[in-house]
């Protein structure tokens, strides 16, 4: 390894020494010999950092309004990492009854919980309201009877928020923008049934309204649709007191910050962000006539992204020679596909490094390729690595840490690749590296 370390790409306490990629001080060869690969690496003070940046950017432009940031966990969840943005001040997002039950074991209290879904079980639905969840974020008509009706059987009011359709179309592909109307989530604002949900819900002796939720998507680099996304809540909110007297209390403006997959790109700068985003709140509150509401926000990239990487040992290298001239080399690595999903879904760029010594070899053109039976199989498509890679070197692949280790599968029977945390006490796995005896305790013969 090279190239200095971006801080936006690598983990904080990335360091290369000598060639060789460091952790939280300790060495690749280090970390693999103990631990195996592939592994994903967790720098925990980075991951700390990042939370309470995100919290620390947004409550300072939103001031005097108040804010709260929920992590969400889909991006990773274990009890350690909500445990540690619990640390931070943060609340949990969550989406299944295995994220919230998640959530709960690390002893986060139900009301800093937030529960989505757009299909939500009764489990689900009671899960949340037995242990007090601070809101369950309605995402049709019909679940605001069955809210409702769970609530009222167990002898409670439920809180609850609206996911609103604003239209605003955002995010880094097709797949992960959930905000325009040809998409599954939320009660879209341009027919009429988001502000038909807040009436009813206004209305309900058993659903307390929180406030108003929008996620536009996800990996999103360019500012402004948050931005319009925000007005149209706000506009929906002042129609709303208009028709009901009811003045909802809050605005979920949801996740979807970008970072850097790339050493080519850069990641959403949060406090300009934070700052443009509250300004146009703040005006868009004055021009309604309405007084500012309270905040929140949801990030998951943002804040596990790029305090992970995965670690792979390199098995066979193979040039193959191109159509047009040239070759490429095809470097298979000890994963793949079921430890990062993310390039055959959505055909999302990485980066990779040699991690375990330094290389005087010149670059030659590489595709990073897993272990699995499908030409798809690609974990980084296009990256220059030395020429004179070879079987055994270890390679690190950065920002790998949200959905990536959420997302895995044991596609080809593969066990799913530990968590190992470096930087808060002793280095150790958070989430234990799966065996073939897990795979084969679920086959009942
Ligand atoms: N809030 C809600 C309601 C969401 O649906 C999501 C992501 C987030 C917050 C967090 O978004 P983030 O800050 O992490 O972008 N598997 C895809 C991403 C799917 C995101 C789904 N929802 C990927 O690997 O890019």
């Amino acid at each position: 390894m090279t190239h200095p370390t971006s801080p936006d790409l690598w983990p904080e306490s990335t360091t290369v020494v000598d060639g060789v990629l460091h952790l939280g001080g300790l060495s690749a060869p280090w970390l693999a010999q103990t631990f195996g690969t592939p592994a994903y690496l967790l720098d925990v003070p980075g991951l700390r950092r990042r939370a309470a940046d995100y919290r620390r950017a947004f409550t300072e432009a939103f001031a005097p309004a108040e804010v709260s940031v929920y992590y969400a966990g889909k991006a990773f969840l274990s009890t350690a990492v909500a445990r540690w943005v619990q640390a931070e001040g943060l609340g949990i997002d969550t989406a299944s009854a295995g994220e919230l039950a998640t959530a709960l074991a690390a002893g986060v209290e139900g009301a800093a919980i937030g529960l989505h879904g757009n299909n939500k079980s009764v489990e689900e639905i009671d899960l949340a309201l037995e242990r007090g969840v601070g809101r369950l974020v309605i995402d049709s008509l019909p679940e605001i009877d069955l809210v409702a009706a769970r609530a009222a059987a167990l002898g409670r009011r439920a809180p609850v928020m609206v996911r609103v359709t604003t239209g605003v179309h955002a995010g880094g592909h097709d797949f992960i923008a959930t905000a325009h109307e040809d998409q599954k989530f939320g009660l879209s604002l341009a027919s009429g049934a988001a502000l038909e949900a807040l009436e009813r819900i206004v209305a309900h002796e058993h659903l307390d309204l929180v406030g108003l939720h929008s996620h536009i998507g996800s990996q999103i680099l360019d500012p402004e649709g948050f931005a319009a996304a925000a007005a149209a809540l706000l506009g929906l909110r002042a129609t709303l007191v208009q028709r009901t007297g009811h003045l909802a209390g809050e605005l979920d403006l949801g996740g979807g910050y970008g970072i850097a997959y790339t050493p080519q790109e850069q990641a959403v700068d949060i406090d300009a962000l934070a700052r443009s985003l509250a300004a146009a709140c703040r005006a868009e509150c004055e021009r309604l006539g309405t007084a500012q509401p309270s905040y929140s926000f949801e990030p998951g990239r943002a804040i596990v992204g790029p305090n992970m990487l995965t670690l792979y040992r390199v098995g066979t290298v193979k040039p193959v020679r191109l159509d047009g001239g040239g070759s490429r080399l095809y470097v298979s690595v000890d994963g793949g596909m079921s430890d990062n999903i993310r390039p055959a879904l959505y055909g999302a760029d990485y980066h990779a490094e040699i991690a375990g010594r330094s290389s005087s070899a010149g670059p030659v053109p590489a595709r990073v390729v897993g272990k699995h039976c499908e030409s798809g199989d690609i974990v980084v498509r296009d990256v220059d690595l030395p020429a004179d890679i070879r079987t055994g070197d270890l390679l690190a692949v950065p920002a790998t840490g949200a959905y990536g280790r959420s997302m895995a599968s044991q596609y080809n029977l593969v066990p799913r690749p530990p968590v190992v945390a470096v930087g808060e006490g002793q280095p150790r796995e958070i989430v234990r590296r799966e065996t073939v005896d897990d795979l084969l305790a679920l086959d009942l013969g």
